[in-house]
């Protein structure tokens, strides 16, 4: 579903004028659609079916707490990154048996909290991991869930900074290297070994390095569950599912499921599946407003009121975003700039010489696809803030997160 559209010129997430959330709340805004997010893990989980299977929700993606509530209430798990994650998940009423635990620095505390939580399992990404967790769970009088993370040596074909599925990466354990560990694991008493897990990067378009990494694994779970056969469960394929951010054509949920079922019809496992772009990612937009529009001798900048520290993915991974008015005039001229933030960088940019509707100053731009990776990922930088969060329901909306003020910046400072 395309969650935002125009209506009588106006620029709507569902049934609600986003002009009329800025009006109320201010901006730069977050405006999000439930009936978008929700709909995109119900469409991934019927086209799962009839596959024992659980899409865990990537809480990394966009972490607030009421997103994650429409979602548990839809019956998702979710993956978490850290014990943040974790305390944000059982906030919003998600059950952490449902859980994976991912993430390759885990600290002892944050084992030992998700093991009294009864933590679904955790993604192991090295030996070093994998005996802090057995040596925590021992003491605890407990047997560890867990699944290592493999890295298959596959090139998803997207930025290097979210491909992590190759040997170079920081991230899990190279595939020659993980039946040893599983042995080791099979001999650790604080440790049940209940899956394989992996994860080749992030807005991948295509599903031939899904298709790829899964038969490189397929040896590797026939092994394990040789060693493990009474407490293998699931086969995790992580998340990484791509959107259409400009001209993208990723597959929809039915077309990528179609590829991946048939090779894992037969292994008699569990399907565990991690989105978080695809889920949130085209349900989200940042409402922003012109301050200025600036011409120098060279270049026309579009000056708005968010920035890199709102929305860094155009500054850290070059990412593209759509930028519409959220006033559609028909006959509107077209200008050439680049759209800008306040913040003291360069680097602090939404678009660069981005051919564009001529818009001037005090009007509402909304920058598209914003829901993943934008506000999970904003800082304080500058001084700044961060923005608000609405959550739209057809024609309700409700605060989600309210406007950070400056008092709260300095909340945990000493002087
Ligand atoms: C282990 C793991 N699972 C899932 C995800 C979610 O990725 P995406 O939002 O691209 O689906 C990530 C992203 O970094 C990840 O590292």
């Amino acid at each position: 579903m395309n969650a935002f559209q125009y209506k009588s010129g106006q620029l709507h997430c569902e049934d609600v004028s986003v002009a009329r959330l800025a009006e109320e709340f201010g901006t730069p805004l977050y405006v999000y659609s439930r009936q978008h997010i929700v709909g995109q893990w119900q469409a991934l989980d019927k086209a799962m079916k009839p596959l024992e299977h659980l899409v865990c929700y990537a809480v990394k993606a966009n972490s607030n707490l009421s997103v994650l509530r429409a979602l548990a209430e839809a019956g998702a798990g979710f993956d978490i990154v850290s014990g943040g994650e974790l305390e944000r998940v059982i906030r919003a009423g998600g059950d952490p048996t449902k859980c994976v635990f991912a993430g390759v620095g885990k600290t002892a505390m944050e084992i030992e909290r998700a093991l009294r939580c009864g933590i679904g399992c955790f993604n192991v990404e090295s030996l070093p991991e994998l005996l802090r967790i057995a040596s925590i769970a021992d003491a605890m009088g407990r047997r560890a869930p867990v699944a290592l993370r493999v890295n298959p040596g596959v090139d998803p074909d997207t930025h290097h900074y979210i491909s992590t599925g190759k040997h170079e990466s920081k991230f899990g354990i190279a595939l020659q290297d993980a039946l040893a560990v599983y042995r080791a694991a099979a001999e650790m008493p604080g440790i049940e070994i209940r899956g394989v897990q992996t994860h080749i990067g992030s807005q991948i378009t295509k599903t031939a390095p899904y298709v790829l990494a899964i038969r490189k694994m397929l040896p590797l779970i026939q092994q394990v569950r040789a060693l493990a056969p009474q407490t293998l469960e699931f086969f995790d394929i992580g998340g990484g599912l791509g959107i259409r951010y400009r001209n993208e054509r990723p597959p929809a949920a039915a077309a990528f499921a179609a590829a991946v079922k048939p090779l894992l019809r037969n292994l008699g496992l569990r399907i565990v599946l991690e989105p978080g772009r695809f889920i949130v990612g085209n349900g989200g937009v940042l409402l922003t407003r012109v301050q200025y529009v600036k011409q120098t001798p060279v270049k026309r900048f579009v000056i708005v009121d968010a920035a890199m520290n709102d929305l860094i993915r155009p500054s850290l991974y070059e990412s593209y975003h759509e930028i519409v008015p959220v006033r559609k005039l028909s006959a509107r001229r077209m200008f050439q700039a680049d759209v800008v933030g306040p913040v003291c960088e360069s680097g602090d940019f939404l678009a660069q010489d981005r051919r564009m509707a001529a818009v001037g100053e005090g009007e509402l731009l909304a920058v598209m696809s914003a829901g993943a990776y934008g506000m999970a990922m904003s800082s304080n930088y500058n001084s700044r803030g961060r923005a608000a969060e609405v959550l739209v329901d057809g024609r309700r909306y409700a605060l989600a997160r309210r406007r950070e003020g400056v008092g709260e910046l300095m909340q945990a400072e000493i002087s």
